[in-house]
């Protein structure tokens, strides 16, 4: 893993990163969270979320990716990992949080998914407690904390999404992803979300992207009022299929220099992103409407 972190700062350097890249290894005391979102499934939100993932670990940020996909978590999947235990196990008590962190490419760390988050339910409240405590107690280790969510606008996702610091929704230049991402940031503005980025993915090519999030951001401004920002365009690249395939990350494999390179620009936005509230992803997670958690 230690090479592939340094061809990641390499990559980074060669992008006129240095001043950050020079930084010291140290946790900047308050952890940033990011939700990878979308509105339409199998948009790419796996693979951005990874990808930018690394990169902001390039920038020698501690980042964690927690799979927070509840339906098919498949973060380790595309890494060709194979964990033995997830966050399922951790929720049974069948093992200690450690056991479920993973030490992921470019020196990210990794929290697998599975169906766990919804078991939170039916555990006593002593045990949710503690739980609760060793979640914020883990986030105060990182800098920035990527969750990979599924799709769509169902309770979970949004549970998700709307409390971190910043929600990341990637969508393509289809019709239907159009309209789908509208409905998503429609329900995490009505649910405080501070802030939304888009990435468009998939492009044909950069005007079609920049288009794309236009009439996105249209609509959004003339209905909502709030305008989003966006946060990249990525190619249409058969090569991200093809890696996915081979279970190889595509930013570690020689050759994706130009899309490399807008991955690095979105990684370096993610990187500026600032805290909106004093409290934790977990925190609000758990103390703002416990309740309604896991209808
Ligand atoms: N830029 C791209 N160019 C070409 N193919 C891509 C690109 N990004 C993602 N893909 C492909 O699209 C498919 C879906 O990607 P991914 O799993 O990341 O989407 P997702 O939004 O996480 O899906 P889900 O909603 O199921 O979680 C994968 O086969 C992946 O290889
Ligand atoms: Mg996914």
């Amino acid at each position: 893993m230690r090479d592939q972190a340094q061809k990641l700062r390499e990559l980074a350097m060669e992008r006129g990163v240095e001043s950050v890249y020079h930084q010291p290894d140290k946790l900047s005391g308050s952890c940033k969270s990011i939700a990878v979102t979308s509105g339409k499934g199998g948009v790419g939100k796996t693979n951005v979320a990874l990808f930018t993932a690394v990169f902001v670990a390039a920038f020698r940020k501690k980042v964690l990716l927690l799979d927070a996909d509840l339906g098919l978590a498949n973060v380790h999947i595309m890494l060709g990992m194979v964990p033995d235990k997830n966050i399922s196990h951790y929720i049974d008590g069948q093992c200690s949080l450690d056991k479920i962190l993973y030490r992921g490419p470019g020196g990210i760390d990794i929290i697998p998914g599975a169906s766990g988050f919804e078991k939170l339910a039916n555990i006593d409240l002593g045990r949710l407690g503690m739980l609760q405590n060793e979640f914020m107690k883990l986030e105060s280790n990182y800098d920035f904390i990527i969750i990979d969510t599924g799709a769509g606008i169902g309770n979970n996702v949004i549970q998700f999404a709307s409390r971190t610091d910043l929600s990341l929704i990637v969508m393509t230049p289809e019709p239907t992803s159009l309209a789908d991402a509208y409905a998503m940031v429609k329900v995490l503005y009505d649910k405080g979300c501070p802030k939304i980025a888009v990435v468009v993915n998939m492009c044909a090519s950069e005007r079609e992207g920049n288009e794309t999030f236009d009439r996105l951001n249209a609509l959004v401004v003339k209905f909502l009022k709030r305008p989003l920002e966006l946060f990249g365009t990525l190619p249409l690249d058969r090569d991200v299929s093809q890696c996915v395939k081979k279970q190889k990350l595509m930013v570690l494999d020689k050759g994706h220099e130009s899309f490399n390179k807008k991955v690095l620009d979105i990684a370096r936005k993610i990187s500026g992103v600032q805290v909106i509230e004093k409290r934790g992803f977990f925190a609000r997670f758990w103390n703002k409407e416990p309740k309604g958690l896991i209808e």
